[in-house]
């Protein structure tokens, strides 16, 4: 157990690391966050920053000593250089959690090797390898590039018989998957927790909805039935189980008109589909990753209020102006967060609102006309 008052390492300075530091001060750790750029949203309420690229080993040792653990808030640091983390510290979840989630063929073939649900998929190198997996999969079908997406980039959706060589060249990456459209009826995310000596607690399912590619809207407890709900706990229990991971993992999940639930992706760290956890359940995802990480007993994950979260992305900002946010915050049932991560470009997220139920149920007419006023298209 690595008691309070101990520093934690934080790998990456985005607001999922802000928001695990505001967490796990409570308890009284104290936090070093390593980022490349400086002035980061993590750094900002960190007791130290260290700023240097993720391959820079030197900086990692500097950054590694006298730490209780390290974790991550971003999983798309390459994974050789973390090995001389562990001369410092125990790394958790371990660098091999991270090789196998950050490279989406490593992933696909993690979760189909261990036999859980997910798309069919092929793995393509080549404009022929690419006409040999649509005749393969069949369309409507989606090219996605095996490493460093996010946010939907990096991905097309085939719909129709296409010069394959023409979409090769657009596609411009070395390596995809590619894989069967899932005609979804909804899409959820489970996130579970997992310490080192294998105790496994689930968040309650939620619900998402995507705009632009961006999740736009979670949605707790998931509107969907108790079936799709044990379902999805017992794969999010089983894949914590596989992977070993100690700390979080986030589960994306399609559910089918049949109620099929099939494996999307998986993140090992905190999730945006989990930022209702804070002011909705008992122990929020990001106090429950320093519980994991540290190996304390895990925190109760009931739901006590449904509720709704929305993204504020940088699109919501007027030009050159400050949003007016006394719309939301007057509002006694809204909690407003926002990450201080300065230029609003469209499409970053910089920041949230949870909009608390008053009923049982989750308040999702409520929470987007509050965001259409808010921020009228
Ligand atoms: N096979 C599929 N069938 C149907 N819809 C899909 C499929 N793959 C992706 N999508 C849609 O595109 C969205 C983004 O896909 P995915 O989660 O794979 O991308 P990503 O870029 O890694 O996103 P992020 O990491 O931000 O969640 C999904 O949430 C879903 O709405
Ligand atoms: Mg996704």
């Amino acid at each position: 157990m690595i008691q309070p008052g101990a520093t934690i390492g934080i790998m990456g300075g985005g607001q999922l690391g802000r928001m695990s530091i505001l967490a796990g001060r409570q308890l009284g750790y104290r936090f070093r966050v390593f980022e490349p750029k400086a002035g980061c949203a993590a750094g900002m309420v960190a007791d130290e920053e260290i700023n240097a690229d993720y391959t820079d080993e030197d900086a990692l040792m500097r950054f590694t000593q006298g730490l209780g653990a390290v974790t991550f808030e971003f999983e798309n640091v390459p994974a050789e250089p973390l090995a001389v983390l562990a001369s410092g510290a125990p790394v958790r979840p371990r660098p091999e959690v991270l090789y196998v989630c950050q490279n989406r063929r490593r992933e696909k073939e993690f979760l189909q090797g261990h036999g859980f649900p997910c798309a069919p998929f092929r793995v393509v190198d080549s404009a022929e390898s690419l006409a040999a997996a649509v005749s393969a999969i069949g369309l409507p079908c989606v090219l996605k590039t095996a490493d460093f997406g996010y946010d939907g980039k990096g991905q097309i959706k085939l719909s129709e018989e296409k010069d394959w060589e023409q979409v090769w060249k657009t596609f411009d990456a070395p390596l995809g998957v590619l894989e069967s459209w899932i005609p979804f009826v909804a899409e959820c995310s489970i996130i579970a927790a997992r310490t080192p000596d294998g105790r496994i607690r689930c968040f309650p399912l939620a619900e998402n909805i995507h705009r632009n590619h961006i999740l736009h809207m979670s949605i707790a407890p998931a509107r969907l039935s108790e079936q799709v709900h044990e379902r999805a706990e017992e794969i999010a229990r089983d894949i914590a189980e596989a992977l070993g991971v100690v700390g979080l993992i986030a589960v994306e999940l399609f559910v089918t008109d049949k109620g099929d639930v099939l494996v999307n992706e998986l993140a090992p760290r905190p999730h945006n589909s989990g930022h209702h956890t804070i002011d909705a359940c008992m122990t929020s995802q990001f106090e429950q990753h320093i519980r994991a990480v540290c190996g304390l007993p895990l925190g109760a994950t009931n739901l006590h209020t449904p509720a709704v979260m929305v993204n504020l992305l940088g699109d919501v900002w007027p030009q050159g102006k400050d949003p007016d946010w006394s719309h939301l915050l007057r509002n006694p049932r809204l909690k407003l967060h926002l990450y201080d991560k300065g230029e609003p470009r469209p499409g970053r997220k910089m920041g949230h609102f949870t909009l608390l139920s008053r009923d049982d149920k989750p308040p999702v007419d409520e929470a987007a006309r509050l965001f259409d006023e808010f921020f009228p298209r």
